[in-house]
């Protein structure tokens, strides 16, 4: 089935106000899954995110053997197989979008001893899968088949008996750094993964609520040394997924940027390796105060309270990139509301996003009268004030490059124009909705 393109424009709106709470957060709502299929008896998870990237992975750790249910109030039953109790799938896992999803699952994988194929859509197949291959053949998993370059479908035949390494990714990558803890996990003794650039630890967090001994401990500047005992006893949990940081911001900067707004944020995640952005926007001069901070389920969440502020041009250092990897594409779009220079630097991994995210940003802006350069990995905008717009952008079935710049439209001269809206139902189900009910003119 060809999926069909659905065009949407956003135009300059009254104030963004009001309170609103963004889905589940998808990188704990995937893991949440796979942890609970790794576990024998009933995990539930409470709040999880029910956009496609998600209820793909929901589909694979049902095709590889566990009990995958949605509870009439709304709550999601897992009864799992245990680590290593996978089953063949009797068919293709299908990732579609998710990166996230295949990555963690390949891991997860091979430490049982089955056979699977993995594909994906379009923008999946041009993403590489060799970065996750390398280590966990190490581990005594098998590549069947893979495509030129490391990329799916590929056919992975786990290891019966895996192998703890002690691994340091060439890149910084929690995908990776998780893969390789899915699969220590039926490893005997010690799986190590050491990061120099410390990235989001939900794996760890969500493997400590399940029972296993796990510890992470600064390493150097910005890193961390996590250390699994492998073959753990794991416990059935109850996860309650707090809201998504990088979908809250989307309506954040629409608050930021369209004139008059104040709006509240309910009960967003704030854990630190994902705060990335509320830093910079602060430093720019972002209005942004958290309100009633507490804890909910195992992560500290908070309401923001976000008002319209006058923003300013600022450099981001590349060390901050894993806090706010994803964040990229709504962060030039806050950056083209200044009035000066923002420069956003060490930016490689974006170009091994859903698309080469550094390039659809940069054609993002342009499309809408924006001066942006890119000088090698860094990402260089001119403020503007308040861009032209009146572009058509280019989304390359990137949901975040179609919310970024569905926001632009909000507050730009002239109304911008989105070439397909369907991919952001892979993180942000409800979106346009929220948006109307916050005030955003979308249509
Ligand atoms: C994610 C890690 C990041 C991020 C992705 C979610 C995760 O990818 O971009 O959206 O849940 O582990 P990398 O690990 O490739 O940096």
């Amino acid at each position: 089935m060809t999926p069909v393109e659905t065009p949407l424009t956003a135009r300059q709106s009254g104030p963004v106000q009001g309170r609103a709470r963004v889905p589940g957060d998808k990188s704990i709502s995937h893991r949440a899954l796979i942890l609970g299929a790794l576990t024998v008896g009933e995990t539930t998870i409470g709040g999880l995110l029910e956009g496609e990237d998600v209820l793909h992975t929901a589909g694979a750790m049902q095709a590889l053997g566990a009990n995958v249910k949605r509870a009439d109030d709304q709550t999601w039953r897992i009864r799992g197989v245990g680590i290593g109790g996978f089953a063949n799938p009797r068919n293709a896992l299908d990732f579609g979008n998710s990166g996230t999803g295949c990555r963690l699952t390949v891991g997860a994988v091979a430490g049982s001893p089955v056979k699977a194929t993995f594909v994906g859509d379009e923008s999946l197949r041009t993403r590489p899968m060799q970065r996750v291959l390398d280590p966990l053949q190490k581990m005594g998993a098998r590549v069947l088949e893979v495509a030129d370059g490391g990329r799916l479908p590929l056919t992975l035949q786990g290891a019966a008996d895996p192998i703890p390494i002690v691994y340091e990714p060439p890149v910084a990558s929690a995908q990776l750094k998780s893969a390789v803890l899915l699969a220590g996990l039926a490893a005997p003794g010690e799986t190590s993964v050491i990061e120099a650039e410390a990235t989001r630890d939900h794996t760890e967090r969500l493997l400590r609520h399940f029972g296993a001994k796990i510890s992470s401990k600064p390493y150097g500047e910005h890193g961390r040394r996590i250390v699994l005992k492998g073959q753990p006893e794991l416990e059935p949990a109850r996860i309650l997924v707090p809201a998504d940081p990088s979908s809250a911001a989307f309506p954040l900067v629409a608050a930021l940027i369209v004139p008059g707004s104040e709006l509240i944020l309910e009960a967003v995640m704030t854990n630190p390796l994902r705060t990335g952005l509320l830093t910079t926007l602060r430093e720019m001069g972002a209005n942004v105060e958290m309100i009633d901070r507490r804890d909910d389920g195992g992560e500290e969440v908070a309401d923001f309270r976000v008002r319209t502020s006058v923003l300013k041009g600022v450099d981001v250092p590349a060390e901050r990139a894993p806090a706010m990897i994803d964040e990229y594409p709504i962060l030039a779009v806050a950056a083209s509301f200044t009035e000066g220079v923002t420069r956003m630097r060490g930016l490689k991994e974006l170009r091994v996003k859903e698309s080469d995210r550094l390039a659809a940003t940069a054609e993002m802006l342009r499309a809408n009268g924006v001066t942006v350069e890119i000088e090698g990995d860094d990402l260089i905008v001119q403020g503007k004030g308040r861009p032209a717009g009146g572009g058509e952008v280019k989304t390359h079935m990137d949901h975040r490059i179609a919310m970024s710049a569905l926001v632009m439209g909000l507050a730009s001269e002239n109304p911008v124009r989105i070439d397909d809206s369907a991919f952001i139902a892979t993180s942000f189900p409800g979106f346009v909705e929220l948006m109307h009910s916050i005030g955003a003119d979308l249509t």
